[in-house]
């Protein structure tokens, strides 16, 4: 701690545009999630008006040794492919044990949440003044079910990482669609 610099104890998060200054940031556009939802011609229709930014995440990570934290701001953009609303592709973390927290910033959405083990799913309310805690070996997905951007952090050991490709080969088993106006979490398979 003595000498430590303040740039490496100070960062400044911006959610009304999803930066964090000096970090990069990742765009994910409609194209980009091919496979994640669950209408496969609702993606295409909507891919043939034009590729909108779906989400951004941007990830302060400044070192990676055992007990150290990292942290990520999410911006994920109001929309609708068929009746499923906007949202992150998921993941596991790469080491499973690894639990996160997110914090709600701006806007109203919910986190998705799938037991690694048993496969149970829930879904957890994610807004201003709501702190998600995700358990270890979770496979978890954002989606904002409002009208404007909801913007949120993510807080998670070093040595997380990020497994994509265990949940994208099988999906989630369960899908959150607007029904009678509101979100409703429904099973894949009893999708028509
Ligand atoms: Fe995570």
């Amino acid at each position: 701690m003595p000498g430590t610099s303040l740039d490496s104890l100070l960062s400044r998060f911006h959610p009304d545009t999803g930066a964090i200054d000096g970090a990069p940031t990742v765009t994910r556009r409609l194209s980009d999630l091919g496979g994640c939802f669950a209408d496969p011609s609702a993606w295409t229709a909507v891919l043939s008006k034009g590729d909108p930014i779906v989400y951004t995440v941007t990830a302060m990570e400044p070192a990676g040794d055992e007990g150290d934290l990292h942290y990520g701001l999410g911006r994920i953009m109001p929309g609708c492919v068929g009746a499923e609303y906007f949202m992150t592709k998921g993941h596991f973390h790469a080491w499973r044990p690894a639990g996160e927290f997110y914090f709600g910033l701006e806007g109203e959405g919910l986190m998705l949440l799938e037991d690694g083990a048993t496969g149970e799913s829930r879904i957890v309310p994610l807004r201003p003044h709501h702190a998600v805690y995700v358990p270890g070996n979770t496979a978890h997905r954002t989606i904002n079910t409002g009208s404007v951007p909801l913007a949120y952090l993510g807080v998670y050991p070093a040595r997380a990482g990020h497994d994509y490709a265990a949940i994208a080969t099988r999906n989630f088993r369960c899908v959150v669609i607007e029904q009678n106006g509101a979100p409703t979490m429904v099973q894949r398979k009893d999708l028509p």
